[in-house]
């Protein structure tokens, strides 16, 4: 068994991105700039915005954090999403999800300037990812297409079962694994709560992919000798032996699954780092001019 290690490819990847922003500057060019809009206080979302603030830091990217109460109204956040619409100097922006039950997230996303858009979930981007031309990916299936790209790991003519039909990840990553492009090829059975002998189909899977958000999930005896599996859950159980008494796991049991694979990703070190490190990589793009020109 392989580990794939997303912490070590965030690196990587972050340090040639920063390679390109001093190329940028010193031939006076623009400072990648982005925005992120951040409401309320949800405790997660507040820790996957710090960490895309810090990362922007990082790799020499001016960001800009817009913080504000959940009390919002929602004309006032849509008027924020115009202001970062208009602004030159912002490259590209995100509205973290989820929103205040009190803001439609559709209008938000349909709000968004699809050539700002580097969480590439406006319809814009969604449609032209899934017909093959060039879009802003979102972040975790494009993370997990470096991955697989990164390790030599083949997909073309396999059998990938995709757990879980999610916007953000489960549908676009069984759109990507599929299409004709490298990596891709790959047959792709996408699972959701209304698929009958869901266990049967694991089985089948030379690539698992799980975004349920259902901690250990798959076991042993639904994952084929040989495997690829990749884990986008990120869980937080009980646990009374670790030091805070709990600890973070993914959908998979890794520990019940590890030998029977070929590569797996960790819960934590694997797809999450690679998430904010794709979002860097769009902002880039934009910045650039590579998607919309
Ligand atoms: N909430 C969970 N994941 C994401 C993401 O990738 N982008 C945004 N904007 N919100 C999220």
């Amino acid at each position: 068994m392989e580990l794939i290690d997303g912490k070590w490819l965030s690196k990587e990847i972050k340090k040639e991105i920063a390679a390109q922003v001093d190329q940028i500057i010193a031939g006076g060019g623009k400072q990648p700039h982005l925005a992120a809009v951040l409401i309320g206080e949800d405790p997660a979302s507040q820790v996957y915005v710090r960490n895309k603030v810090k990362a922007c830091d990082l790799v020499g990217f001016k960001s800009t954090l817009i913080k504000k109460d959940a009390s919002i109204s929602e004309a006032e956040l849509l008027q924020i999403v115009e202001d970062l619409n208009n602004d030159p100097d912002i490259d590209g922006f995100i509205v973290q999800l989820p929103l205040p039950k009190h803001i439609d997230e559709i209008k938000v996303t349909l709000a968004i300037d699809p050539k700002k858009d580097v969480d590439g979930f406006h319809p814009m981007n969604v449609g032209r990812m899934t017909i093959g031309l060039p879009a802003y990916l979102p972040a975790t299936p494009f993370g997990i297409m470096q991955m697989l790209d990164k390790y030599h790991i083949n997909v073309a003519g396999k059998e990938c079962v995709v757990l879980g039909r999610s916007n953000i990840v489960g549908t676009p990553i069984s759109l990507l694994l599929s299409r004709k492009a490298n990596p891709g090829n790959a047959t792709v059975i996408l699972c959701h709560s209304m698929t009958q002998n869901i266990k049967d189909l694991c089985r089948r899977a030379d690539v698992l992919v799980v975004a349920m958000g259902k901690p250990l999930f798959v076991t042993a005896d639904m994952v084929k000798e040989g495997a690829v599996i990749i884990d986008v859950g990120m869980n937080r159980i009980d646990d009374p032996s670790a030091p805070k008494g709990t600890r973070l796991v993914g959908d998979v049991d890794f520990d019940a699954v590890a030998d029977k694979c070929s590569f797996i990703t960790p819960v934590p070190g694997g797809v999450g780092p690679m998430t904010i490190t794709s979002l860097l990589m769009n902002t880039l793009k934009a910045n650039q001019k590579e998607i919309y020109g």
